[in-house]
């Protein structure tokens, strides 16, 4: 692991996309990236939680729909877009929850954290100039492998495991954006960070009671603030690191404390599954990697 002091430089004049901003790490990113001068579009569920949370954030900030178990709402809020998009941080999640699906009919943890980012980062990729940061987690590790047969766990759904695989995938995302992005001559540098354990809203919409409870606790006494939990996000947004870098917090076994680049599974350093989850991705949503050549 390495550690280094994080010197936030001054964002004046660019403009975020922050997914699940209204709450947790989306709403402390969006705090950090607003105070750099920043001008950060929060893009949000549901509207009202946004204005809601806009009005706590000193700088400028726009409050847009976007609701990621949706492709329809995916793709008016890329259709809406129009001008350069600094950063585009795809934090937006949803933990171990009961089973359902997704508008599209998606697994809902598989369609939120990683096929509803897949398809808003390809629809907007013709807009970002500086970096795409994926949110994932230290859980990647808890599968072994993405199940190419049964991605929606169909036949074994656990809310734990679908989260674990979710979350895999997002690093997988990033690792074959990057390999794109490099091949098509393209700047922009795709990253990941996860933010150790962190006090927010995720774990109390756990499917397991007895879960919410730990984590209910957990949160008090042992958890870092949403806070610090951001802070490896900002560090993958801003800090000099390569193309597919992974940013996460550096003491406790990768909990809490200052950021830095973390390990990850072996898993997520598959080359071949992180083509082939991009291939169905792009199936599965018809959603494409965009043509980034200059245009005339
Ligand atoms: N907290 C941790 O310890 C931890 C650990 C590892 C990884 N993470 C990751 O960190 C990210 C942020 O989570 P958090 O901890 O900040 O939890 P959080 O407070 O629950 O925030 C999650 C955000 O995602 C939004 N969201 C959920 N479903 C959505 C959808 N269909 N469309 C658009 N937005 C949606 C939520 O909106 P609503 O408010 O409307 O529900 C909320 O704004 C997630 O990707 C999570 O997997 C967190």
């Amino acid at each position: 692991m390495e550690t280094k002091a994080v010197t936030i430089p001054d964002l004046s004049g660019r403009t975020a996309v922050v997914t699940g901003a209204n709450s947790g790490l989306g709403l402390e990113t969006t705090r950090v990236l607003a105070r750099k001068g920043m001008r950060v579009v929060m893009a949000v569920r549901d509207e009202d939680k946004g204005r809601t949370a806009a009005k706590a954030v000193d700088g400028t900030t726009e409050v847009r729909p976007l609701d990621l178990a949706d492709l329809a709402s995916v793709r008016a809020f890329a259709e809406g877009w129009d001008g350069p998009i600094h950063l585009l941080v795809n934090n937006a999640g949803v933990m171990a929850v009961p089973r359902s699906c997704t508008a599209d009919g998606f697994e809902t943890q598989f369609g939120v954290n990683h096929l509803g980012h897949f398809a808003l980062t390809n629809l907007l990729l013709t807009h970002v100039t500086g970096r795409v940061v994926t949110v994932s987690s230290g859980l990647h590790r808890m599968v072994r492998a993405i199940d190419f047969d049964d991605l929606n766990l169909d036949s074994g759904y656990t809310p734990g495991r679908a989260y674990a695989q979710s979350k895999l995938a997002n690093l997988l995302f990033t690792l074959e954006l990057q390999r794109r992005l490099e091949a098509a001559g393209s700047p922009v540098l795709a990253t990941a960070a996860h933010p150790g354990y962190a006090a927010t809203n995720l774990q109390s919409h756990a499917a397991n009671p007895l879960y919410r409870g730990l984590m209910a606790v957990g949160n008090r006494l042992i958890a870092q603030s949403g806070a610090a939990g951001a802070l490896p996000t900002i560090y993958a947004a801003t800090q000099d690191v390569p193309g597919a870098a992974f940013a996460g917090p550096t003491k406790m076994g990768g909990t809490r404390g200052a950021p830095g680049l973390c390990s990850r599974s072996e898993a997520a350093w598959d080359s071949i599954a992180a083509r082939r989850l991009w291939t169905v991705s792009e199936e599965l949503t018809g959603v494409e990697f965009p043509d980034l050549s200059p245009g005339d």
